[in-house]
């Protein structure tokens, strides 16, 4: 490959909803990049609002750094070297996220697309994730006055059902799986209880959950509600198969768990965990893998509990001192 020039490549932005070829080359790139990261550059929700553009809650800005054809590496057929997506809310708070092909990597294509980022919206109320902490976003993150300000962890265990604690369900508490078309309403305002204080999960709509009930992945049998004598919702525990990919062997995940504030500290919490796990081993999956916020002390207290270890962890920057 000839040595690229990021710096005098156009960069492309656009507006609102992405259309499919660049969605294609996006999704090739990440697939890249997952391959030879172990995990995605760039968040689910955040792909999900790149297929769907605008809402009233939010805009989206793409820009995307393609390399000329003298550039590209013909091995891998792949000529978008890089891209950053901004999610931006209403009230003008927003977030970027950087994924960079692996053939183009150290070669300043994330410093391009930050300065075009600047050049064309500014930094004002922007925060960055970067997906595995990864040397160069830190690196480039100071070089901007960006600091650290939030750490997703991500924990995994492996374990065969038998190590699992026994875990009963409270009384009066029953499991049953989620049903399309009934019971929609009722998880995302269980998702909104639980979830109050968080700034993404509580904030899911109808739109974001009919659009994750749409990916190949989605399984209503891995989806438990916990209900009470009544049928009132108290609790879920989502869970999501990864399958194998590339020389990533399947795993299953903790998708998320909540409990209603008012079910919350009866052993619910970790009834519907075990009960997910459980899920996932009936399954063959003996690797469980899960996000949660590094300040959630609850759920760390429990994953601990049931043998989960920090394994990698995004971090979201932003500005320094205000
Ligand atoms: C995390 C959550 C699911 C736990 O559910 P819960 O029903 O309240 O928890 P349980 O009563 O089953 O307690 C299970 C374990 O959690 C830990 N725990 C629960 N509440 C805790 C608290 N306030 N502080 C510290 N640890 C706590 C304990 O380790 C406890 O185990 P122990 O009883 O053996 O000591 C619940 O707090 C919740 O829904 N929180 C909001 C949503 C959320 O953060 N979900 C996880 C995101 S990844």
């Amino acid at each position: 490959m000839t040595p690229a020039h990021p710096e005098k490549w156009p960069v492309h932005a656009v507006y609102g909803a992405v259309d499919q070829q660049l969605l294609k080359d996006c999704g090739n790139l990440l697939t890249a990049a997952e391959e030879s990261d172990g995990n995605p550059s760039i968040s689910e929700q955040t792909l999900i609002s790149m297929r769907a553009g605008d809402s009233a809650d939010h805009k989206l800005l793409t820009l995307a750094l393609y390399a000329p054809d003298e550039d590209s590496d013909p091995s891998s057929g792949q000529d978008l070297a890089g891209f950053a997506a901004v999610v931006e809310e209403t009230d003008g708070t927003g977030v970027v996220e950087i994924a960079v092909h692996p053939s183009y990597r150290n070669q300043g294509v994330a410093d391009r697309l930050v300065g075009a980022l600047q050049d064309r919206r500014g930094f004002h109320g922007l925060k960055a994730w970067s997906h595995g902490n990864h040397e160069a976003a830190a690196d480039l993150a100071a070089r901007y006055g960006y600091v650290p300000v939030r750490e997703l962890w991500k924990m995994r265990m492996t374990t065969a059902a038998a190590d699992l604690p026994d875990a009963a369900m409270p009384d009066g508490v029953a499991i049953r799986t989620f049903v399309p078309g009934q019971d929609e309403d009722a998880w995302l305002a269980a998702n909104r209880a639980a979830f109050a204080h968080h700034p993404e999960q509580g904030s899911l709509t109808r739109a974001d959950l009919d659009a994750r009930m749409a990916e190949s992945w989605f399984d209503p049998a891995g989806f438990l509600l916990a209900v009470d004598g009544e049928g009132q919702l108290l609790g879920y525990h989502w869970t999501k198969v990864h399958p194998r990919h590339g020389s990533h062997p399947a795993i299953g995940e903790i998708y998320v768990v909540g409990v209603t504030p008012g079910a919350q500290g009866s052993g619910l919490g970790k009834a519907l965990t075990v009960a997910g796990i459980k899920h996932l081993q009936d399954q063959g999956l003996h690797a469980v893998m899960l996000y949660v916020d590094a300040d959630n002390a609850p759920a760390v207290a429990l994953y601990r509990r049931l043998g989960f270890t920090r394994w990698d962890m995004d971090v979201m920057y932003g500005p320094a001192a205000g």
